[in-house]
């Protein structure tokens, strides 16, 4: 079974490039920037060892949202090493080399811009350093059998201002940047943040042309209203996409082109129904909610998801911190539920409908 999951062609549609920011590339930065880490630390096995504490493990059954809050502390700490153009493209070459020896074909990959533009880092070299690594990806091995296409989203932070994510919004369409994304999402503490504060910036979005996504993390306050939102009206009206048969196409009248998690609506039928009517898909990362929300709660939800027919796709969210980057989450997921090949390749199927690239050579590889 890990042999064929590791030869199936995958895609990866819910990873944060910032999430895979990895112990020896944040010490390379932290060296090469001249910054000291905390507790100066300054030898990679101590860096792993100190501050990337196995897969998270917290307590089982532990509040979901300090969970998040305290991964989020440790996921922005971490990124103040992230100063030149050089910088971003070690750390989004890193992550391309490792979805090569996956088989991960094609990702849509999320980044923080404001995590750096808070920091007085211009969006221009976030850019530069992320378009760069895709650049040598393309030029080294397009048309062979390795290559791996990527796609990015640009992430509004929730827990900033709806006048900062508008703020970012302009400096990517001044940069030049709107051809380079192929769509938004909405991350970080969900906690009082609901999508609707992020209305404008969407609907500017979606009227670009962009496709449109948010999280709605698991156990979050507000997490069932925050999907429907999510599910029926962020972005406001749809643009006519002409629908194909190859990729999944929300209805006219849905709002975002998928949702980001959204593990929770197992619990709610009518939620479930909406998804189902409104045909969107889920972008799951189960193994990351599974230590600390306890993996039968986790899998007894995917399980009934599965049940429904709502297509879903097996995502690593944030693998230098949660141990596991794609092919391992997929093994794992595996491992829990006992779920045939068929099963297993029903999820990468998914994934491809899920995609929103309109590059339909990238079919061919599958
Ligand atoms: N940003 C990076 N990882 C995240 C997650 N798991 N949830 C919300 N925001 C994030
Ligand atoms: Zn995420």
């Amino acid at each position: 079974m890990d042999c064929f999951i590791h030869a199936l062609p995958k895609c990866e549609h819910h990873v944060h490039l910032e999430g895979t920011l990895s112990p020896a590339h944040r010490l390379l930065c932290a060296q090469r920037n001249n910054i000291a880490l905390p507790n100066n630390i300054s030898s990679l096995s101590v860096l792993e060892k100190e501050l990337y504490p196995a897969d998270y493990d917290y307590e089982e059954g532990q509040d979901g949202s300090d969970y998040l809050r305290e991964f989020l502390a440790n996921y922005y700490g971490a990124m103040e090493v992230l100063i030149t153009p050089e910088d971003f493209r070690g750390m989004a070459a890193e992550y391309i080399e490792r979805a090569r020896k996956m088989n991960v074909r094609y990702a849509e990959v999320f980044f923080d811009p404001q995590a750096h533009t808070s920091r007085g880092v211009p969006l221009e070299t976030v850019m530069q350093g992320l378009l760069q690594a895709r650049e040598d990806e393309k030029k080294l091995h397009e048309g062979k059998p390795d290559y791996v296409r990527i796609e990015y989203i640009l992430c509004f932070l929730r827990d900033m201002s709806a006048d900062s994510a508008i703020e970012t919004w302009k400096a990517a369409v001044n940069g030049g940047y709107l051809k380079d994304i192929i769509g938004v999402g909405l991350d970080s503490d969900e906690d009082g943040h609901p999508p609707q504060k992020f209305d404008e910036v969407f609907e500017a979005a979606r009227k670009a042309g962009l496709k449109i996504t948010a999280h709605c993390d698991v156990d979050q306050p507000g997490c069932h209203a925050n999907i429907a939102y999510v599910a029926t009206k962020l972005g406001g009206p749809r643009n006519h996409d002409g629908p194909t048969e190859l990729f999944l196409t929300p209805k006219y009248d849905a709002g975002a082109d998928r949702i980001d998690h959204g593990l929770n609506c197992a619990d709610n039928p009518e939620l479930l129904e909406l998804i189902k009517k409104s045909n969107l898909g889920l972008t799951l990362c189960p193994m990351g909610y599974s230590k600390h929300l306890g993996p039968e709660s986790v899998f007894r939800k995917l399980e009934l998801i599965k049940q429904t027919g709502i297509p879903f796709c097996l995502n690593s969210d944030d693998p230098a911190y949660m141990c596991r980057y794609k092919e391992k989450v997929v093994i794992d997921v595996q491992g829990k539920t006992g779920w045939t090949m068929e099963e297993i390749a029903a999820c990468e199927i998914n994934a491809i409908h899920m995609s929103w690239t309109k590059d339909l050579e990238f079919k061919k590889d599958f």
